[in-house]
């Protein structure tokens, strides 16, 4: 190959044959974190099932260039649709024979998408509110955050409790205002996999005349399976009164190709308001369910097939081969010294934290990576410790054996290493600088100390001072400095 993957354009002057631009692209994703054998623990959902993301492929390109604009023209996708939001309901406590018979829904191209458009219903139900707000525990997604952001709603954050990691109902409850237009909860959260009180939000919210809306995009399709199989899972879907809307992600834990997830209501009279329309143009009139116009079918068919092929009996052993995984994670971290879980896994999150000082986990995390396991390091937030977020998906099962010993392995050179000093005048930056003091140069300068950007773009092996810095800045700053990184990382070629 005469050319680097990375440095030619995307548009050569004479176009190449097709198994050279495949070599290309192979070549660039050798570079990625694994996405399969379970040593990725964030991002990737691997259910390590042969044969699957063959049919998944196959099902994608053949619906690819299929327009999910117009559901007339392409009856597949509409059929398609429908069966995926049907399935989703069953899993969730709605459909036929349920309290919520009238649950209907939409497929969406993610979790952030399916949050949008639930705050964009509860908004648009109410257009006499000139000032909507959104009630989100502090651990909810930080989707909520976006979706009040893009759809200029007001945010009332609700702290968790420290030791639970949950929010309390009645301080839910106070934070219930006229204007409020939503309330949120999660099953379970992100950051540490725990479960809301769903039920006592939910009557909270019921008894204000507000909606409530259960982000289950990463435990939707596995608490159900984790129920049947004899986990106490707390009720948290259509079977509790006074939930209006669910979401649940089939690019996670359904084990789906990335760009799909469905978001539901408990009746269409609830859903209307997150439809768009528009006829008052010269074109054809618009009529959309989502944000996106036109829509590929390429990811609702590899869905629909994963769910087909896997089956209700396929995802119940997955959920128990994950299961044992997130039992064998969780009695690792137990076992080193130093190291405390955040939570008793009650999903499939294993997060911990460190309780020694000489422990430092962003350093521990890096010495995990020099090991092949890749985990994914979350700052201190609100007097709550950083932590490590593992999230858990079958392929774990078959490695977990092999995590233990890597992370005995990986503390003790953390522990020699010891932790990250910043330098004094990088410390003293992080905490006096304000987001709009950030000049260019400043970035630049700091960027290129950290050994982020540069000719060789991409992240560094080495991380902790990184996350240390992150770590020592508060929330505006983190945010502007990963703009400014991130920004640095997205530069044409040309
Ligand atoms: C609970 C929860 N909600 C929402 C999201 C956002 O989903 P996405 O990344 O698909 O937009 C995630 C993603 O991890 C999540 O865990």
């Amino acid at each position: 190959m005469n050319e680097e993957p990375t440095g030619g354009s995307a548009l050569p002057q004479q176009g190449l044959p097709a198994e050279r631009v495949l070599d290309e692209i192979h070549l660039l994703r050798a570079q990625d974190r694994p996405t399969h054998g379970g040593q990725l623990f964030a991002y990737v959902y691997d259910p390590a099932v042969p044969g699957l993301d063959e049919l998944a492929a196959t099902a994608y390109a053949a619906s690819a260039h299929v327009n999910g604009l117009d559901p007339t023209a392409f009856p597949s996708l509409l059929a398609m649709e429908n069966a995926l939001v049907g399935a989703a309901a069953g899993l969730l406590g709605g459909g036929p024979g349920s309290t919520a018979p009238e649950v209907v829904g939409s497929v969406t191209s993610g979790g952030t998408e399916s949050l949008i458009l639930a705050v964009k219903a509860a908004r648009d139900a109410h257009p006499e509110i000139s000032t909507p707000r959104l009630v989100v525990p502090a651990s909810g997604h930080a989707a909520f955050a976006k979706a009040a952001h893009y759809l200029r709603v007001g945010l009332d954050v609700v702290p968790v409790d420290p030791g639970t990691l949950r929010p309390d109902p009645a301080a839910t409850a106070a934070a219930i205002g006229p204007e409020t237009v939503l309330v949120a909860c999660s099953a379970p959260s992100y950051a540490h996999g725990v479960i809301d009180p769903v039920g006592e939000i939910a009557a909270a919210a019921a008894s204000a005349g507000v909606r409530c809306h259960v982000d289950a995009c990463f435990g939707g399709w596995t608490l159900p399976y984790l129920r049947r199989l004899g986990v106490p899972v707390p009720p948290f879907d259509f079977t509790v009164p006074g939930v209006t809307s669910i979401s649940v992600d089939l690019h996670k834990y359904a084990y789906a190709p990335k760009g799909v997830s469905v978001l539901l209501h408990r009746d269409p009279a609830l859903r209307a308001p997150q439809y768009f329309a528009y006829a008052d143009w010269p074109g054809y009139t618009m009529i959309n369910p989502t944000i996106a116009s036109t829509r590929s079918g390429g990811p609702i068919a590899a869905a629909y097939a994963t769910l087909r092929h896997l089956g209700d009996d396929g995802y119940l052993r997955l959920a128990a081969a994950t299961r044992d995984a997130v039992a064998g994670l969780a009695e690792a971290v137990r076992g080193v010294p130093g190291l405390r879980l955040m939570a008793e896994p009650e999903s499939t999150v294993v997060c911990f934290t460190a309780t020694d000082p000489e422990l430092d986990l962003f350093v521990l995390v890096d010495e995990l990576t020099a090991r092949g396991w890749h985990t994914q390091p979350q700052l201190s937030y609100a007097g709550l410790p950083a932590s490590v977020h593992l999230t858990v998906t079958a392929a774990v099962a078959t490695r977990v054996g092999e995590f233990g010993p890597a992370l005995a392995e990986a503390a003790k050179a953390a522990r020699a290493a010891g932790p990250v000093v910043l330098p004094e005048e990088l410390r003293t930056l992080a905490g006096t600088l304000t987001p709009d003091a950030l000049t260019p140069e400043l970035v630049g300068g700091l960027a290129a100390g950290l050994g982020l950007g540069g000719a060789a773009a991409g992240s560094p092996d080495r991380m902790a001072v990184v996350n240390s810095l992150l770590d020592a800045a508060p929330p505006a700053l983190r945010e502007r400095l990963l703009v400014e990184f991130v920004g640095l990382l997205q530069r044409p070629h040309w």
